[in-house]
């Protein structure tokens, strides 16, 4: 994820700030650049890939100053490369800027600056319009230019502004994005993140949503949204590099886990017009395109496929089009029904994943139109596709995929959503509907993560067996296999996911005393077959906890324990009841002293066959 550090003060600007950037490094970037004051000029120099590539740009002595600041920047609008790297600077060269977030109305901003003003954009970034917005609103006062650039910016962002003409302070603003400020000795910074500031200060001011920050060499100022002043408690840093690394918490994985209503909100807000209807920016897929579709691949691995299991459902009920999910190792070797009429969907996190992207080539070959859900812009998938659904997860440290899912299933929900409105399936009033549910969904999953507690103590108390089973109807059996390879692949216990029906036809006889197993019963249409399928198994002697939506007491009466998602629509609940399955698995390995974020025997992304 982009990373921000800004220095102003007594000592050498490029070293603190690369030396801050090199301390994000951990989050995932892509490229990488720094901005300095230097005789009065703002001289900018940035390159994709490493901090290493930025090294070898800037190894000059003339290139010093002691005010600046860097970016690593993680892709999202336009692609890894020189140009799309951050600082961003106004036509002239006189205002820069650094920016994490999305600017959601920037191309409304782009087409007014573009009109009214003449402005020639450098790059694809939503970013650069912060830096040629301010610049035009410059006029001799750098903190009023970024008042009134913010008033008009919509969307959730950090940055950090120096300007040529006053290379005596750095302005910066947090809204919905962490922004920090370092208390120095004759020196201040920004940042993103504290790690990058840990080796110069321990001494911080946490800075809240809307407010802007003045940093001079020797104060720090704290705005709120009315240009009122703020005081800040100063807020002491005791943890250590490694600790301040993952927020705070013991793990990325749990870390991850607590991202996802964030991530969630970001892919869907991404998505979402001013008037909260579903717009595909840079997406040319057409309705003509759309009703053309007779059948869908969805081709993905391991838990991007099983994003894809709980999108076969999705998209047959909201675009009722046949859709059939495949492994795609599988899918790159048999003769599939791939012509032009064929939608091809490929999931990816990493977009790298080589037998994914065999298989997207195959169907490419073979006439289909290719769509991708991928994480990481510019990635290989996205790069071959001829469309890309984002899903704004941001950089995925753990090796066990937990929000890179989460953000993949609220694509599916998008996609069908979208093409079954197109084609007319859907009608407005159950689109709008869906959307507004949509919505709710971050912070109901907010309120499953409370519940983190009640997780771990099931987890303290079953960590030791050694057969878990996972089982579930309709979408539920989709989250039933991840929630089985979460736990296999983090604390190395066999577990096994079967759709519930079909346990008679032979898994059933495993059953027996000492059996675990999670019994998803979230589907209105389901329940009652979902409670025979629980009165079958523990009859043979099983432990059976329970997981359904409020509400839905009779699960009590059946099963050992219960878990409750918060009340939603059927198609929603995947995106709730994976979440207590994470958060089991993760406490179950860290019971059994595994090592979490790096599980034996994975890699995060599979580039051999
Ligand atoms: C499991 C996990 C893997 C990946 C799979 C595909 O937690 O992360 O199963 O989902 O290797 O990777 P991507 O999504 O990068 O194609």
């Amino acid at each position: 994820m982009c990373g921000i550090v800004g220095y102003i003060g007594d000592g050498k600007a490029k070293e603190i700030i690369i030396d801050g950037l090199k301390r994000l490094e951990y989050r995932g970037y892509d490229s990488a650049g720094i901005a300095l004051c230097i005789d009065g000029k703002i001289e900018t120099r940035k390159h994709v890939g490493g901090i290493e590539n930025l090294e070898k740009i800037i190894d000059d002595k003339e290139y010093e100053s002691n005010i600046g600041i860097g970016h690593t920047r993680w892709a999202t609008h336009g692609a890894p490369s020189d140009v799309n790297a951050h600082p961003h600077n106004n036509e002239d060269n006189t205002v820069t800027v650094v920016h994490n977030g999305i600017i959601e109305n920037y191309t409304e901003l782009k087409e007014a600056l573009i009109k009214e003003h003449g402005i020639k954009f450098r790059s694809e970034t939503d970013s650069e319009v912060i830096a040629q917005l301010i610049g035009v609103l410059y006029d001799g006062d750098l903190h009023e230019a970024v008042n009134n650039a913010v008033k008009k910016m919509r969307g959730a962002y950090a940055i950090g502004v120096v300007c040529a003409h006053e290379p005596d302070n750095i302005i910066a603003v947090r809204k919905d994005a962490p922004l920090v400020a370092g208390i120095g000795k004759g020196c201040n910074f920004i940042a993103s993140d504290i790690p990058a500031l840990l080796k110069y200060v321990r001494e911080i001011f946490l800075i809240e949503n809307n407010e802007t920050i003045v940093v001079t060499k020797n104060e720090i100022k704290i705005y709120d949204e009315n240009g009122q002043t703020v005081k800040r408690d100063v807020f002491h840093v005791t943890w250590d590099a490694d600790a301040a690394e993952k927020g705070g918490y013991p793990h990325f994985m749990l870390k991850e886990i607590h991202e996802q209503p964030k991530g969630l909100e970001d892919t869907l807000l991404r998505r979402l017009d001013k008037d909260g209807r579903i717009k595909l920016d840079g997406i040319t897929m057409t309705k003509k395109d759309i009703e053309s579709f007779n059948k869908i691949y969805i081709v993905a691995c391991g838990t991007a496929y099983h994003a894809g299991l709980v999108g076969k459902y999705t998209i047959e009920k909201m675009a009722r089009i046949p859709v059939e999910v495949d492994i795609a190792s599988e899918f790159r070797y048999r003769d599939s029904f791939v012509d032009e009429n064929t939608l091809f969907i490929a999931i990816s996190q990493s977009g790298e994943t080589l037998d994914t992207l065999a298989a997207l080539r195959e169907a490419k070959r073979k006439g289909a139109r290719i769509l991708s859900v991928v994480n990481v812009v510019g990635s290989s998938v996205a790069r071959e596709s001829d469309d890309v659904f984002y899903t704004w997860a941001g950089p995925e440290i753990a090796v066990a995929s937990t929000k890179a899912y989460t953000t993949q299933l609220m694509c599916m929900y998008l996609i069908g959503l979208y093409m079954g409105y197109t084609k007319g399936v859907v009608d407005n009033e159950y689109y709008k509907a869906m959307l507004e549910e949509l919505k709710a969904i971050p912070d109901k999953l907010r309120l499953v993560l409370k519940n983190e507690s009640l997780i771990s103590d099931l987890a303290d108390r079953f960590y030791h067996r050694e057969q878990i089973f996972f089982i579930g109807r309709g979408p539920d059996s989709g989250v039933s296999y991840e929630g089985s390879l979460k736990l296999k692949e983090i604390s190395y216990i066999n577990s096994f996911a079967i759709a519930a029906g079909e346990l008679k036809h032979g898994t059933i006889a495993l059953m027996e005393k000492g059996s675990l197993v999670f019994a998803l019963s979230t589907q209105d249409a389901l329940f009652e077959k979902m409670i025979s399928n629980i009165e079958e198994i523990k009859a043979r002697g099983a432990y059976v906890i329970g997981i359904t939506k409020e509400g839905n007491k009779e699960i009590e009466k059946q099963s050992d324990e219960s878990i409750y998602i918060p009340d939603c629509p059927d198609e929603l609940t995947p995106l709730l009841t994976v979440v207590p399955l994470q958060v089991f698995s993760y406490y179950v390995a860290k019971n059994r002293g595994c090592n979490i974020d790096k599980p034996k025997n994975l890699a995060k992304s599979v580039t051999v066959e």
